[in-house]
């Protein structure tokens, strides 16, 4: 008999590896577009990329939220102790919050700061945020400290996604992919 679990629907994974992509695409564009030195028409693509892409993923998350409240995940396999359970769901948990708080502090702290994103501003969507330095400084500092958070529990996730993939063989990795590649 089969035990493994079940898999994800089509909706689920398009939205776990858009998101994936798009946050795996800012991440070294944030580091880069930081540095000092940097060619100043880089910078200014890199950080066009940066601020138009990120506050499309505000769009794109809270979509993925949605579907995540309204459809309870797929189970994880019988034979996973309850340490890695209780890991898992924390740091799901995590992402989840840190998928939030990236974006939104990234919006504060360009839009506080008085800074245009070109493609809301294209769209004529009005700024949410009152212009002030205290509040920019604050969100850049947030945005900082929590990319560095992600970074971490990113790591901790792709480990244990091989984990499963290449050790346990348990069916974990396969359910993120399309039926045909399983
Ligand atoms: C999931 C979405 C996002 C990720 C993963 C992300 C990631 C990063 C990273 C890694 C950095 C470099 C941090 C450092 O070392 O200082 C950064 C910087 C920055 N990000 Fe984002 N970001 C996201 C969304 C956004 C959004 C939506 C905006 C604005 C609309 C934004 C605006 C900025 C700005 C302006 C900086 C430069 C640092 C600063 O001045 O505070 N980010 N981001």
């Amino acid at each position: 008999m089969d035990h493994r679990p079940a898999g994800y629907g089509t909706t689920a994974r398009m939205l776990h590896w858009l998101v994936a992509a798009l946050i795996l695409a800012m991440i070294p564009v944030g580091l880069l577009m930081v540095q000092d030195g940097l060619d100043r028409g880089l910078g200014d693509a890199l950080y066009l990329f940066h601020k138009n892409v990120g506050s499309l993923l505000i769009v794109i998350i809270a979509l993925r939220l949605v579907w995540r409240l309204t459809h309870p995940p797929a189970p994880l396999p019988a034979t996973m102790p309850d340490w890695q359970r209780r890991v898992a769901g924390l740091s799901h948990l995590a992402l989840y919050g840190l998928m939030v708080v990236m974006p939104l502090s990234g919006y504060i702290r360009v839009r506080a700061g008085g800074f245009p994103i070109e493609g809301l501003d294209a769209l004529g969507l009005p700024t949410l945020v009152p212009r002030s330095k205290p509040l920019a400084d604050a969100a850049s500092s947030l945005h900082e400290l929590a990319a560095w958070a992600l970074m971490a529990v990113l790591a901790l996730h792709v480990g244990a996604a091989l984990h499963h993939a290449l050790i346990r063989r348990d069916g974990v990795w396969a359910r993120m992919w399309p039926p045909r590649a399983r």
